[in-house]
């Protein structure tokens, strides 16, 4: 592997939005606490970034952040909602005439009842899958489709606050939420919808932002989306860490089916989990080799990469490494986890690594 030395650029400069606020995500894998870490590799000349696997759009915003062109990616529908909300958004937020129209009576309950069948006495009480009903039928008449990613963006995440863990891998939510002592800890189990969602809204809107560039949310496969894209300068790489919560659909299953409000699938398993699973190629063992060698091979003409990893994950660092170098030159960076705290899964006495790749000589 060859070594190379990368200068870091300094943090913000003038062209930063320092004041806006990215809306705290709970998710798997979310770099929100590392992006200060990950901006310092992003070299000051780059224009276009993109995020490839984008999920909570923590990295897609800290690029908006320093004023670069995002083109932000993931192949979940609920996350690249988010980044229609947050990142191609540039004004568009919810006020109190939107809220008006979202907290109507359900416009049309004999086709928007999907929650309320599949999901009552599961993840919520009948009252809040009904309410969600209500809520989504009212989004399609909104004024545009910024504010219906807004109000989808929020509600989702309203949902992730009433279930421990922020996720729908389990069906703990309702026991946890009759415990007095995890309703302590986190008074939102028992809280309606209505409010936690009313309580986000502002966070949300403040994230509103222009930063003078064209910002695009993407909703592909990245091995799909790379071959169509515009000239872009670096691109982010976070995927799925293979062979530890790699499964984003199992997880978060609930605000998948929620955006998509799917008529048409199976719903299976305890978890109500929709069926069949869109394909990732880089959540088993068997395609994610395969997998990172078409999107490096895709990517040979974007100069930059940026790839986040753990040393828990398949295949492990020296093969990715040695894959990546057939491309680029490589440098590594690690960031020691003391607090089992951040990355994917339990991350105690891991490291957070960065793979940076620049241009061969
Ligand atoms: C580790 S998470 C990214 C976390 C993100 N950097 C953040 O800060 O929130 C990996 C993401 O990859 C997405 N994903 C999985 N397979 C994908 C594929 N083939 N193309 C695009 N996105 C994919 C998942 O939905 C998940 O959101």
């Amino acid at each position: 592997m060859r070594q190379h030395t990368v200068i870091q650029h300094t943090l913000f400069d003038e062209h930063d939005f320092l004041n806006i606020r990215f809306p705290k995500p709970q998710y798997l894998g979310a770099k929100y606490i590392h992006c200060d870490w990950i901006a310092q590799w992003i070299p000051d000349d780059v224009k276009v970034v993109l995020d490839a696997f984008s999920g909570s759009q923590s990295v897609a915003f800290m690029c908006k952040r320093l004023g670069k062109s995002v083109l932000s990616n993931d192949f979940m529908k609920f996350n690249s909602e988010i980044g229609k909300a947050l990142i191609e958004n540039t004004h568009e937020i919810l006020e109190n005439e939107d809220l008006n129209i979202l907290f109507s009576p359900n416009s049309d309950p004999s086709y928007y009842n999907l929650m309320e069948n599949i999901f009552t006495d599961l993840f919520f009480i009948r009252e809040e899958t009904a309410f969600l009903d209500a809520f989504r039928s009212n989004v399609r008449f909104l004024e545009n489709d910024y504010k219906k990613s807004l109000a989808l963006a929020i509600m989702n995440r309203a949902m992730s606050r009433k279930v421990t863990m922020g996720h729908f891998g389990h069906t703990q939510a309702l026991a946890y939420a009759a415990n007095p002592e995890r309703v302590k800890r986190n008074r939102s189990l028992i809280r309606p919808l209505k409010t936690i969602f009313m309580e986000l809204k502002d966070d949300y809107n403040e994230a509103v932002f222009d930063n003078g560039e064209n910002c695009t949310s993407y909703n592909q496969n990245i091995l799909d989306l790379l071959p169509t894209l515009p000239k872009v300068d670096l691109v982010y790489f976070d995927p799925p860490y293979c062979d530890s919560h790699a499964d984003y659909q199992s997880f978060y299953h609930l605000p998948e089916t929620y955006t998509n409000y799917w008529k048409d699938k199976e719903f299976i398993n305890g978890t109500k989990r929709y069926s069949p699973k869109k394909v990732s190629g880089f959540d088993t063992k068997k395609e994610i080799i395969n997998s990172f060698k078409t999107m490096f091979s895709l990517s040979d003409n974007i100069p930059y990469w940026i790839i986040s990893y753990n040393d828990r994950s398949y295949p492990d660092i020296d093969t990715l490494v040695d894959m990546a170098a057939q491309y680029r030159q490589v440098h590594i960076e690690r960031k020691p986890y003391h607090y089992g705290r951040g990355g994917k899964g339990s991350v105690a006495g891991s490291s957070e690594v960065l793979i940076i790749c620049t241009p061969l000589n």
